[in-house]
């Protein structure tokens, strides 16, 4: 028989972001941001290549990326929308974990499911921090998928990437419920 946990469900049956802008101080500090790490940590992993580490930035790097991101985002042709929305992605916040796939060069798995796994990550790092009581978002945004950004201001190496920033703080308002997928419109079942 199965051995429910009713609580876990029921979070992960409720569980929904907040949006990062919402975001505010306290964020964890680093002992109540270990075991968030810890939990993410614990994700589905095909070859346990570990392909995956975290970035932690903290309230002063944070600011560095929003500067870099100003400088940036007109030399690259973004519009001055584009770049104030991004800076601000950095600027406001106090907490954010960049969860980086780090790519594996392994036959037996492949790329993908590197992919897939650092994905996972984000998830759990996600639901970890929601389930810990505090608000967390996860956000990339047009930076991050730039390689020169990433080598200078984040040191990844090229084979590595960013796979989600995940924003950690304290929730200021709670969100309206947004449209989810309808389940039989997704589901489909093979008996034979
Ligand atoms: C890989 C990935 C990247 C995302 N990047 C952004 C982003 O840059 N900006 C944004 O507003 N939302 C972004 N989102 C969506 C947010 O996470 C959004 O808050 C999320 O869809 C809320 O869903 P939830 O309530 O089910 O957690 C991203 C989602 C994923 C999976």
């Amino acid at each position: 028989m199965p051995d429910p946990n009713p609580a876990a469900l029921e979070f992960l049956l409720t569980r929904r972001s907040r949006p990062a802008r919402t975001l505010s101080l306290p964020v964890p500090d680093r002992t109540a941001l270990r075991p968030l790490l810890t939990a993410a940590a614990r994700s589905p992993d095909h070859g346990k290549l570990v392909p995956w580490r975290f970035i932690v930035l903290e309230r002063g790097a944070l600011l560095r990326l929003a500067d870099a991101v100003a400088r940036l985002g007109p030399e690259l042709g973004r519009t001055a929308e584009e770049t104030a929305k991004a800076r601000a992605q950095y600027g406001d916040a106090h907490l954010a974990v960049a969860v980086i796939e780090v790519r594996r060069p392994v036959r037996k798995v492949p790329a993908i499911e590197q992919t897939y796994s650092a994905g996972a990550v984000c998830l759990a790092l996600l639901n970890a921090a929601l389930a810990a009581g505090w608000g967390a978002n996860w956000l990339t945004g047009w930076p991050v998928h730039e390689r020169g950004f990433v080598t200078a201001e984040l040191g990844l190496s090229e084979d590595e990437r960013v796979a989600g920033l995940i924003h950690i703080g304290t929730e200021t308002s709670a969100p309206p419920e947004r449209p989810r997928p309808d389940i039989d419109a997704i589901t489909s079942w093979i008996s034979e």
